[in-house]
């Protein structure tokens, strides 16, 4: 196999499949899950959570049209910009449509809703980083997503969609993206629900949790621990027999069991460094180029070469800042010699440009066997859906 290539570990994937559903039945049998498109939305990989039961968490018309598209009829439908069209065919269908903008609810009164039930959620926006300090995404900025609890926005939307005949508000959405994935902002999320459900004493059918799970790593959190430390706190508004808890988990699920494998391709020394040149890129495992460490092992063919004192692993791409790690003292690499990335699954496929190179193949590992799941793409998908002047 040619790299670079994604590789899919399916026991890896079971593994954290199987952690989770353990989890929800000792904690919360009456739950859903639903998986989130975003972080990684391989067409394999979506259709193998349909296999488990799971949702499709979508946020986006066009992963609406994708999940409706591999045969789901069971979808989450969030996110502040939803297409009208597959809203209303949501919200009429009975899907689990969790409101984060101010025209859906004109939509729904628009659509005059002819008086047929429609269930909806409302996505809350609350003050996270009050209630866990430093460990919200937005920080001091606070979040961008939900209806906010403390300014009365929430309240309004509550107040806004009573009118509305036929509609009923059944869930609340508070999924709240952290710096930490700890416990404690699980904790503060049942505390929000338990708080919204006695406050504005509503009969909620689900509470959904969102995602932001750690998962695949033993020194971490696991399942079982934001489980039972949300169903203790819920258990005191809700009956876990009448409220269902959706857990909507991306990175826990596919982060841990996807490698990324690359080839030394060159060795160059300069006056001011030592690069090891692969086909690989940080685009491929890091598109935001964000992260400060990566895990990873060597397959190198000749341990016994001498000892580099510092080797700069960099990428095929023509960026300088396309290096990804530094290497100190192991033996020098030489072309041929493979770095292998680990747990890449999530916010890298998806956020993968198409810059230089087209995306990589992917494999799947099942039991020792290799099966191709996505191609490499070339320059026939590259350039499928444009115009090529000249071609008639
Ligand atoms: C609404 C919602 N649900 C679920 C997720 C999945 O989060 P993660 O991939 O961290 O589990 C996200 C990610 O931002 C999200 O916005």
């Amino acid at each position: 196999m040619n790299t670079p290539y994604y590789l899919l570990h399916k026991e890896l994937l079971d593994e954290g499949i199987e952690k989770l559903n353990q989890a929800r039945k000792q904690y919360w049998p009456n739950s859903i899950v639903g998986y989130s498109f975003k972080t990684n939305s391989l067409p394999w990989v979506v259709s193998y959570m349909k296999k488990q039961g799971y949702y499709a968490e979508v946020v986006s018309e066009d992963e609406y049209h994708l999940a409706e598209y591999l045969g789901y009829d069971q979808i989450i439908y969030n996110g502040p910009v939803k297409g009208q069209e597959s809203f209303l065919r949501a919200c009429r269908a009975g899907q689990i449509v969790n409101l984060d903008a101010e025209r859906e609810i004109r939509w729904l009164e628009e659509a005059a809703v002819d008086g047929k039930p429609i269930n909806v959620g409302v996505r809350v926006n609350f003050d996270l980083e009050s209630m866990c300090p430093g460990e919200a995404s937005g920080g001091e900025e606070g979040g961008r997503f939900g209806f906010s609890y403390e300014t009365g926005a929430f309240a309004e939307v509550l107040e806004r969609l009573g009118k509305i005949r036929g509609v009923k508000v059944t869930g609340i959405h508070l999924h709240c993206s952290s710096k930490t994935r700890s416990l404690n902002i699980y904790k503060a999320i049942a505390e929000m629900a338990c708080r919204i459900r006695r406050e504005y004493q509503l009969e909620l059918s689900y509470v959904d949790a969102g995602g932001g799970y750690f998962g695949g790593l033993a020194s971490k959190p696991q399942y079982a621990d934001y489980l039972r430390e949300m169903s203790e706190i819920l258990k005191r508004e809700f009956d876990p027999e009448h409220t269902i808890l959706i857990v909507e988990p991306g990175t826990s699920l596919i982060c841990p069991p996807i490698d990324y494998v690359t080839s030394v391709t060159d060795i160059k020394q300069t006056n001011r460094n030592y690069f090891v040149v692969t086909d690989g890129s940080r685009i491929h495992v890091d598109p935001l180029m964000a992260k400060k460490s990566y895990f990873y092992h060597l397959e190198c063919q000749d341990e016994t070469r001498p000892t580099a004192e510092r080797q700069v692993i960099s990428g095929f791409t023509c960026m300088e800042n396309d290096r990804l790690f530094e290497l100190k003292g192991y033996s020098a690499l030489q072309e041929g010699d493979r770095i292998i990335y680990e747990k890449v699954g999530a916010y890298t496929m998806c956020l993968a440009p198409l810059f230089i190179g087209y995306y990589p193949p992917v494999y799947l590992e099942d039991q020792g066997k290799i099966s191709c799941i996505r191609e490499k793409w070339g320059v026939k998908e590259y350039t499928s859906q444009s115009v090529v002047e000249g071609n008639e």
